[in-house]
């Protein structure tokens, strides 16, 4: 047989990395807690026609699409989102709203492998179900900028935009939903001239196109400058006007609630996802090119998969991504657990320091136990490779007294202690 590899774009998380990955997985946990967030779980394989529905050229041509046996066209899930919008049409669409979902796990794109591009990738998805008010999308800047403060992340920003000011201009110069779809997706991966190239050739007036142009430019810090010149162009498009007036009233009741972050106001930023219609919003770091985390409003996902009119509004965080970030700004990722190594001379000492770790682990204490028949010597010596801080020795001889031996191994301090006190004092010494 060959030696088999991982396959291209998928990864083996080795216990350090995995580590780090758990860290970051469970701060979203914490964050999901305190925003009131429930948790659900949804199947890695589903309809490729539910995940296509809306996902986007980019993302369906990119999906991990089969048969099944049964002759089922299905595929391994590109995003939690239409998973969610599945469940508000089906089992929980009889909820009393707001709903609040929270869900993580893995994801699969057929992106070419590259810096924190991966074919098998983690997200933490959040969405807030039921509410059209902007609270709600303010609440998901919150809970995002929660987060990464949270795992202690510096000078990241927010790019924000709004579907609807496009949407909005598009839809009144005629131009169908599919073209505009068609033009999101050159927005998104940049290709602005292309863009405009595409308006002229569908038909846009000219007029159409220069307010096109001024939307696609303007960018700023201040919300409030930024929108106010902006709505001044949009006089001529009543839905354009609307949605830069709604991304007005976010930002402001973001900043008057006092959630500081540094954000940049880009109303000709699109995403490839094409369930948008409200704000939109990604976060970066100064150090990476690539996203930690997207997400916006979608107030039409529900009704197309079959459920009622419902609004929504969520968040995915690429958790790859956070543990990638953290390592780039240097910042500790966790604090490791200590755990005692405890390493037993003899079988009769063997059996009494197997429940002695018992005892301990019951206590909450972590605990190693040598289960390589060693000297005491090479399993101290282990011990101290694995940054292990105390070890415990329990001989033939100090099993006839009742004692064991607490050794500290940065100081090569040791001390005979009671079996019976032996958690006592590891519970004190171990934060
Ligand atoms: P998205 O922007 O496609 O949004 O993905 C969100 C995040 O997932 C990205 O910002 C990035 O951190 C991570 N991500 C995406 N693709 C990859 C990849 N190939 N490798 C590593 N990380 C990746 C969504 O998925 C939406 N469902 C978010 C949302 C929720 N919108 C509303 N609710």
């Amino acid at each position: 047989m060959p030696k088999f590899q991982t396959i291209r774009g998928m990864r083996d998380f080795l216990p350090s990395e995995a580590e780090k990955l758990r860290h970051v997985e469970g701060t979203t946990q914490q964050i999901a807690n305190l925003y009131g967030f429930k948790e659900v779980i949804t199947p890695l394989v589903e309809h490729y026609d539910l995940l296509s529905a809306k996902s986007g050229d980019e993302i369906t041509a990119r999906m991990y699409a089969f048969k099944d046996l049964g002759g089922r066209k299905v595929a391994l899930r590109p995003e939690f989102t239409a998973s969610i919008a599945r469940l508000m049409a089906t089992a929980l669409r009889n909820q009393p709203k707001p709903l609040r979902l929270f869900s993580s796990g893995t994801l699969y794109r057929y992106d070419e492998p590259q810096f924190g591009r991966y074919r098998e990738f983690w997200q933490s998805n959040f969405e807030i179900i039921g509410s059209p008010r902007p609270e709600a999308d303010v609440e998901v800047l919150s809970l995002t900028k929660h987060l990464l403060d949270t795992l202690g992340l510096q000078n990241y920003w927010f790019k924000i935009g709004h579907m609807g000011i496009l949407r909005g201009l598009l839809s009144k110069e005629g131009v169908t939903d599919e073209q505009q779809n068609t033009l999101m997706q050159l927005l998104d991966t940049k290709q602005m001239d292309k863009a405009l190239k595409t308006t002229k050739e569908i038909g846009v007036s000219t007029k159409g196109i220069a307010t096109l142009q001024e939307i696609l430019e303007t960018k700023g810090k201040d919300a409030s400058k930024v929108l106010t010149s902006l709505k001044e162009t949009l006089q001529k498009y009543p839905d354009s006007m609307k949605a830069a007036e709604n991304l007005h009233k976010i930002l402001q009741l973001t900043q008057d609630s006092g959630i500081k972050f540094s954000q940049s106001i880009e109303t000709g930023f699109a995403r490839g996802l094409e369930y948008y219609t409200g704000m939109i919003f990604e976060v970066l770091i100064p150090e990476m090119t690539i996203a930690l985390g997207g997400g916006g409003r979608y107030d039409k996902l529900v009704e197309l998969f079959g459920g009622e009119p419902t609004p929504a509004i969520g968040v995915a965080h690429g958790l790859d991504r956070i543990a990638l970030a953290i390592d780039k700004q240097n910042l500790p990722s966790k604090s490791i657990q200590e755990t005692t190594a405890i390493i037993p001379i003899g079988e009769e000492a063997t059996t009494q320091a197997l429940k002695v770790a018992l005892q301990l682990r019951g206590r909450g204490i972590a605990v190693e136990f040598e289960v390589m028949g060693r000297t005491v010597t090479r399993a101290l010596q282990d011990a101290d490779r694995r940054k292990t801080t105390f070890a415990l020795i329990l001989g033939p001889k100090e099993l006839k007294d009742g004692k064991i031996v607490l050794r500290h191994l940065k100081t090569h301090k040791q001390q005979l202690v009671d079996i019976k006190d032996v958690a006592n004092i590891l519970s004190e010494r171990i934060d």
